[in-house]
Order: structure tokens, then sequence, then C-alpha cells
């Protein structure tokens, strides 16, 4: 079976979704490679490297129009145009974001089997392109507000007098958290960390950290499906004001607090950010989501009262090579897991198949789209 990679470089990407390692390992399992020209060069993957793993390089149309289709982010409406009737288109597709999209990917007989909808279960855990990826964007965060902040992270003691390290403050310890904790901690920082699920507490200070405890109730995860939940309003009056005096210790605040389909938790208000020292550094991630920071505006550089506040969404891309690398190997884990005797099968039957799967023959499979499609709210 063809698999096409298109190329979807641009000012804000710099990822490709499969690479050459992964173009070789999928050859053995009978997948022939066709990457559009260019696709992987931002990532450090120019075409000459894609030919000597086996692929061959054409042009959008051919990438796109390939039987089974591995992207980034999805199609836009004239990409959806040279997608195959038949075909299978696997990617982040924003599936309960654009709704529509899913609606004319459905017209156009595609089967499209989304990455956000796959369950977080142990098997899924190869193909958790999620995590990957958040994997990255909490280890750039810290080197983002590493360079941003005019000081250095670990204490240095020098001819020059000593230089006190950076104390830094990681709201959310999941994982994106979790690897700002460890790579700030690399760096030499002092490293505190806050979480409302109690399982986090552990994980921080298995890292080095210092985990703050706050009191409000914290959240047993195993019976929310391994996830945190909205806190009651008075349960987040009182976290703010508490949060309040730590966040105004601290030189960098990394915050990656987030609940699934929601919006991002308020975490740092103005007030906050008021309160810390001039040249102290926030970098929110979760922008996209409405941002942690009352403050923040994606992809802005806010500065109030000497505070900069960040919320690049394109993280990831300053790590594209090792992010490329992760998501074509978590997109090979799907390819090899659909592939049974006789090819490529969408088995409504597997668990992971029907997780990741948002329309097939012409139909919304997806109850969630389907639901928000019909007025709901998903
Ligand atoms: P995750 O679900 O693994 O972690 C989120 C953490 O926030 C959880 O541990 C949760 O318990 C915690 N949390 C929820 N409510 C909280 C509250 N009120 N106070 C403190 N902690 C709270 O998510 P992941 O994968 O680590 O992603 C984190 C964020 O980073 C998401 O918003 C994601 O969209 C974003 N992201 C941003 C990128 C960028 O380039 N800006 C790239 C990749 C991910």
């Amino acid at each position: 079976m063809q698999i096409g990679v298109p190329n979807q470089s641009g000012p804000a990407e710099r990822r490709v979704a499969i690479t050459p390692d992964v173009t070789t390992r999928l050859a053995k399992q009978d997948f022939s490679v066709v990457v559009e020209s260019g696709a992987g060069m931002a990532a450090g993957f120019p075409d000459p490297l894609f030919e000597e793993a086996g692929a061959a390089i054409a042009d959008a149309r051919v990438a796109w129009g390939a039987e089974l289709v591995v992207c980034l982010s999805g199609p836009t409406d004239d990409q959806i145009g040279f997608l195959r009737r038949g075909g299978i288109l696997l990617g982040l597709l924003e599936p309960l974001d654009k709704p529509q999209r899913m609606e004319a990917l459905a017209s156009a007989g595609v089967t499209a089997l989304a990455f956000e909808t796959l369950p977080r279960t142990t098997r899924a855990q190869p193909m958790d392109v999620l995590s990957s990826q958040a994997t990255a964007a909490g280890y750039q965060a810290v080197l983002v507000a590493a360079t941003e902040q005019g000081k250095f992270f670990p204490m240095l003691t020098t001819a020059a007098g000593t230089i006190r390290p950076t104390k830094a403050l990681v709201l959310g310890a999941g994982v994106a958290g979790l690897q700002a904790i460890a790579t700030a901690k690399r760096l030499g920082a002092i490293v505190s960390a806050y979480d409302v699920r109690a399982a986090a507490a552990e994980q921080v200070e298995s890292l080095g950290a210092r985990f703050v405890h706050l009191e409000i109730e914290q959240q047993d995860e195993t019976k929310t499906g391994g996830y945190a939940r909205e806190l009651e309003a008075d349960a987040q009056q009182r976290l703010l004001m508490q949060l309040g005096e730590h966040v105004a210790r601290h030189d960098v605040v990394i915050s990656t607090a987030a609940i699934p389909g929601q919006r991002a938790p308020m975490l740092i208000t103005r007030d906050m950010v008021e309160h810390m020292a001039p040249g102290s550094v926030i970098v929110d991630l979760a922008a996209t989501t409405g941002g942690n920071c009352e403050l923040s505006k994606a992809d802005e550089t806010v500065t109030h009262n000497g505070v900069t506040i960040l919320a690049p969404t394109d993280l990831v891309s300053g790590v594209a090579t090792h992010a490329s690398q992760m998501y074509a190997r978590n997109a090979a884990a799907v390819l090899v897991h659909l592939l049974q005797e006789d090819g490529v099968v969408i088995d409504f039957e597997d668990e992971i198949t029907a997780g990741l799967c948002i329309t097939h023959e012409g139909r919304l499979v997806n109850e969630r789209v389907k639901s928000m499609l019909e007025g709901g709210s998903g």
C-alpha cells in the first residue's frame, strides 16, 4: 500500500509526518512511501534522504492522492479535493474543533483517523502523538523561557561573585509539565510544580522538584478516567488565592494545565503577574485552548510591568527533527496496528481503530462529532 506524505511546512510548522528512518521501517511491512517534494526540508530531512530510504518524491496532488495519507494538521478544502475516494487519512485532524471538516471528509468518501481520539490506554501508548508532541513542547518551553529571561538557570560560583539559580514553577504536571520540570532541573534551576491530581506529587518529586501543596482537595484520577476535572467555583477561587504567592516568588513560570475537551483552567491572573518581579517570564502552553494566564495572547509577546508573557502555539517546531521522528514512529505504530493478512483493515471491533475513526464509507462514525454537527455540545 502506498503512503502519501504531504508538505505542510510553513512559518509555524517545521515538522514532517513520516521521516526517512520510518520510511525504511515501513518498507519492511510492504508499505511504499511517496513524499511531496520539500516536505522534510525544515525538519532536516531533504528529499535525497527520503530517496535513499526508498521513498518516491512527487507533487502535492500525488502525495495527498495516495491510498493512505499521513499528515500533521488536517487538510484544507483544496487538499480534501486531492484525497482519494475510499482512501485513508491519518493525522491531527481536530475533529472536535473542526466538525465541518469531518463532514467534508465523509462526503469525499475518505476514512479519517484522528490521533486526538486515540484511546489513552497502555496498548495505544506507542501511537500517542499527543503525548510525544507534548513532551517536545514541554522541553522547548523551558528553552524559550531560558533564552527570554536574561538570567542563568544554574547557580554559578565565579570570580565575579555567586549567581543565584533561577526559580522555576511548573503548573500542570502532565506530559508536557513533567518534561518541563526535567528540562529545567537539567539546566540547573530550582523547580517547584503544582497539579490538582494527587498522583502528580510523587511524579514531581521523583524528578527532584518540590511539589507545591495547596489547601484544596487533590483529585483522585482513578475516579476521573486518568484526567483532572474542572474545579468548582469556590475551589478555583481558593486555588487562585493560594497560588498567587508562589507565582510571585518565581522567576519563570511554565503553565501546561489542561482538561481534555474544555477551556484551559485560568491559573495566573493579571494581579498575580503584577506581583512578579520585573524580568520574570511566563510561558503559557495552553494558548490554543484559551490560555492558563489571563494576559496571554497566542503567538504574541506581551510585556506587563516588566514581566514577559509568551504563549507560542508552535513550540514543537522548535525541535522539529525529533518531534517529526516521534510523530512518524507513532504513525507507523498505527499503520502496523491496522495491518492484517489482506492489508490495512478498519476493524470496528478493535478498540484502538474504533477510537481513531471519525469517518468511514461516506459516514460520520464518531458520536461526539455527530452530536456537535447536530447542534449539541459534543
Ligand atoms: P496533560 O493532560 O498530560 O496534562 C495537563 C495537566 O494539567 C494534567 O496533569 C492535569 O491534572 C493538570 N491540570 C488540570 N487542571 C489543573 C488545575 N486547575 N491546576 C493545576 N493543574 C491542572 O496534557 P499535556 O499533553 O501535558 O498538554 C498540556 C498542554 O500543552 C495542553 O494544553 C496542550 O494542548 C498543550 N500543548 C501545547 C503545544 C504548544 O506548542 N503550545 C504543543 C503540545 C501541547
